[in-house]
């Protein structure tokens, strides 16, 4: 099936999760539609702006902090190790980490194939010699990894803080899933946001421009594209709000008035100030991280942060598979 089918509103023809995500994420209540349907074509490069705004410090600061580190972190490294991505989107913390520690395979996972593709190619001829071995699939699901990689020692590599955009629950499950596919003797390096102001907070997720708020938009727009929906734009607005008693920002698509709109041939309606819950991202104290990253398997062996303490970058080792406690 050519993705232009899709792209031109076939509703038959739309990916029946995401029919069902969306389906199911509006008839419950709360309303909620899982975040991985952000990343069309669109939703992608919108969110590859948001890394680019002066409000959105976590890129900056984490890249910034993995330059700095580099030289410690390739003292850390084993020699031959194959650097395991996941949600490599365009990769482009990926070459301070390479640089840093020379491994011997590159392995991006992501979602979008699109963007997959074209980072593997600009990092092929950014370190000619390195195998990349790409890999298009959602890591809340198995992950088979290549099997030119198999006999060597991993580091698994996971940026941006993406893991609090899930709940503990679903976070400890992922660092455990990632516990098993690296293997016995593997490493982790992850990128976690701290708890910080919601001064410093909001405005990350709530920019000046509209870039994030048009990025949460666009899911309103796929939904209309790909399942015939029929959803009023300007009826909505973006929302961010932190949550303290979770530790997190939500993004929210908020009514602006009462609405009625069909998808998918269903009829729904929401009041105004009513909510579709598109978004989490949960931060972590020094504490809540490490208790989480033990929790899914991982002994937390080094950490860095910013001068400011606003994002942490934690390296952590395997824990061994133990059979008494
Ligand atoms: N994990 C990052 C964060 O929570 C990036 C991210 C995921 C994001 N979804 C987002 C950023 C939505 C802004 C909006 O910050």
């Amino acid at each position: 099936m050519l993705k232009q089918e899709l792209e031109d509103g076939q509703s038959s023809l739309a990916d029946p999760a995401f029919r069902a995500d969306v389906l199911n994420g509006l008839a419950a209540r709360p309303r909620a539609i899982p975040a991985r349907w952000f990343y069309d074509r669109r939703g992608s490069e919108l969110f590859e702006a948001i890394t680019d705004l002066p409000e959105y410090y976590p890129t900056r600061t984490e890249t910034a902090l993995l330059e700095r580190v580099s030289p410690e972190l390739g003292a850390l490294a084993a020699d031959n190790a194959a650097v395991v991505e996941f949600g490599s989107g365009s990769s482009t913390k990926t070459p301070i980490l390479l640089r840093a520690i020379n491994p011997s395979a590159y392995v991006p996972i992501d979602i979008s194939g699109d963007f997959l593709r074209q980072s593997a190619r600009d990092l092929g001829q950014a370190f000619p010699g390195l195998p990349v071995y790409p890999v298009e699939a959602d890591f809340l699901r198995p992950v088979p990894l290549p099997l030119q990689v198999e006999g060597l020692p991993k580091l698994g590599f996971f940026p941006g803080s993406t893991i609090g955009n899930m709940n503990a629950w679903h976070a400890v499950g992922l660092l455990r899933a990632m516990r098993s596919w690296l293997g016995e003797g593997a490493r982790l390096l992850i990128g976690m946001d701290r708890i910080k102001s919601p001064e410093i907070l909001i405005p990350a997720y709530d920019d000046a421009q509209g870039v994030t708020a048009a990025f949460n938009l666009n899911l309103l727009e796929r939904i209309n594209r790909e399942l015939d929906g029929t959803i009023p734009l300007d009826a909505f607005a973006h929302r961010a709000i932190w949550n303290p008693d979770a530790a997190r920002i939500e993004m929210h698509l908020e009514a602006l008035r009462d609405v009625s709109f069909d998808v998918d041939g269903r009829p729904f309606g929401m009041h105004a100030g009513e909510t579709i819950h598109t978004e989490n991202s949960h931060k972590y104290g020094p504490n809540g991280a490490r208790q989480l990253l033990r929790a899914g398997g991982w002994t937390p062996i080094a950490e860095w942060t910013d001068p400011r303490d606003w994002f942490a970058l934690i390296l952590c080792e395997a824990q061994p598979i133990r059979t008494a406690p």
